[in-house]
């Protein structure tokens, strides 16, 4: 309305990871004054959590030809080849830009230091300090982005909706969590970099933040959305009382560590040609069928005939938490299950990054223009985010210079009052119906149950709620929903999908479900 603040900027991004971060450098670089609003500080997001790398095809027996073939075949069937084309010819390049940046990335000597992980044909995974690759690379991108005078960052700011008419997106809705203070903040072009989704799940790698909430405002505000039932589960997130679902590396398998079960038993070579580095979720099944099987809740990831000092140096963040939980990784084994991980459906893009809204652009895991197909492959996502930060700014430059679209009023939503809802309760209600019934097993019968539990709640939509945890749940509501609903029409497994009662991957079933309001 018109008495709530208004700020300008040319490019409005929302999200502090590294599409977020990325897009603004890009943009602020090419002369363009940028915003970036982010709904806790920029450094808490998945890049953060990054660990086992930054995949690019710059290694001396690597090319772009293989590190697409190996994408293709991660991606079952369903990747854009233009996409991924783009992403391995132009990750390099842009990986190369976060170096001159000042990322620092493993070197042995002069020469940059090459990991792998599954179903990568070639050692091509950057890292950092070991197994902290995206911590370092957000260090090096707030750095250079602070830096710049035309890039404004705003920490705290929680954005309510979008301000879509005539679908075109002029701006959005935010409210300051420290004042409590809603703004309007107006962008000629709008960017939602806002991250995943693993928050809708009980046993997740992916920090409080990641909620979803960037696909929630664009399908709201009318955008379509893609791929929503493919979930990556990592196959190996830590199982102890007391910790968290901390992510262990791929790169602890592509150093060599061993997935046994609870009968100390090495398995995975009974369910694929490349053993533990098969695609994450063909690990992923093999491992909950042998925990199903032995009747465990984890199965273990043995490093103990590696050596101990090469461990400690290469993982250092793994080995401390792990101790910390009284795990000495270069003597015991380490309790693993997989855990909600990494969303590969998401707003619907084409090759620029550009939604179906005008002006609304989105990048990185928000974003769907199907790169990664039914199922990612490790290390992809970084780059994924810088890729196509770049190239929505090269995008739109067009839509900036276009200044003929008026300029509307937006007037708050006239919504009821808050019903008075647990939405603690609420939200781990949610978070179990997702493990439990939307999880990597699923079936007809439990999807309809999801189906049913996401029904009874969605009258929430008419109502307003008052505070960001609040809306973060309203927001987990309408993505859970559409996931299960993507989830039931797909009669068929496929990459991160898989129904039990549908195990076999089908033909008829290589396109994309797009869902729109
Ligand atoms: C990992 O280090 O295993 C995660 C890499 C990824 O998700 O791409």
């Amino acid at each position: 309305s018109r008495e709530l603040p208004q700020y300008e900027a040319e490019y409005l991004i929302i999200g502090g990871g590294i599409a977020g971060l990325f897009t603004a450098w890009a943009a602020a670089k090419a002369g363009a004054q940028v915003t970036l609003l982010t709904k806790r500080t920029v450094v808490e997001s998945n890049t953060d959590r990054a660990q086992g790398g930054i995949a690019a095809a710059l290694g001396v027996q690597d090319s772009p030809e293989l590190h697409m073939q190996d994408t293709l075949i991660a991606g079952a069937g369903l990747c854009d080849e233009d996409a991924v084309r783009i992403l391995v010819n132009e990750g390099p390049e842009r990986v190369k830009e976060l170096i001159e940046m000042g990322a620092s990335f493993d070197r042995s000597g002069e020469d940059l230091c090459f990991t792998r992980e599954g179903c990568h044909s070639q050692h091509r995974i950057l890292h950092a300090q070991g197994d902290a690759t995206g911590a370092e690379i957000l260090r090096a991108l707030s750095q250079n982005v602070s830096a710049l005078a035309n890039v404004e960052i705003l920490e705290n700011q929680y954005v309510v909706d979008l301000l879509v008419k005539n679908n075109i997106c002029y701006g959005v809705l935010a409210l300051d969590q420290i004042t409590g203070q809603c703004s309007i903040f107006r962008g000629r072009v709008v960017v939602l970099a806002t991250g995943g989704s693993g928050r809708l799940y009980n046993y997740t790698t992916n920090p409080e933040v990641a909620t979803a909430d960037g696909i929630a405002l664009a399908y709201r505000a009318g955008a379509a959305v893609m791929d929503m039932e493919f979930i990556q589960f990592h196959p190996t997130s830590l199982v102890l009382p007391e910790a968290p679902r901390f992510l262990i590396s791929e790169a602890v398998r592509g150093e060599g560590a061993i997935l046994r079960n609870s009968r100390g038993e090495r398995f995975m070579p009974q369910y694929h040609g490349m053993a533990e580095l098969a695609p994450r979720d063909i690990v992923s099944r093999a491992i909950l069928s042998e925990m199903a099987k032995t009747g465990s809740d984890s199965v273990s990831l043995d490093l103990t005939h590696l050596d101990p000092e090469k461990i400690k140096e290469r993982f250092p963040t793994i080995t401390l938490t792990c101790a910390k939980y009284g795990v000495d990784i270069t003597k015991e084994l380490i309790p693993v299950a997989p855990a909600a991980h990494y969303m590969m459906g998401g707003v619907k893009t084409d090759l620029w990054g550009e939604t179906s809204i005008a002006r609304l652009f989105s990048c990185g895991e928000a974003s769907c223009m199907a790169v990664h197909g039914a199922n990612r492959l490790a290390s992809n996502s970084l780059l994924d985010g810088l890729v196509w930060g770049g190239r929505i700014v090269q995008a739109a430059s067009r839509v900036i210079e276009d200044r003929n679209t008026g300029r509307p009023d937006f007037a708050n939503p006239g919504l009821l009052p808050t019903p008075d809802i647990n939405f603690r309760e609420l939200r781990k209600k949610l978070q179990h119906i997702m493990g439990d019934k939307v999880g990597p097993l699923r079936t007809a019968q439990r999807l309809a149950e999801a189906l049913a539990f996401f029904d009874r709640w969605s009258y929430l939509s008419a109502y307003e709620v008052k505070d960001t945890y609040q809306m973060e749940v309203r927001n987990m509501l309408e993505v859970g929903g559409l996931i299960t609903e993507a989830s039931m029409m797909r009669t068929e497994s496929r990459g991160g999908h898989f129904r039990l009662d549908y195990p076999e991957t089908a033909e008829r079933w290589q396109k994309h479900i797009l869902l729109k309001r």
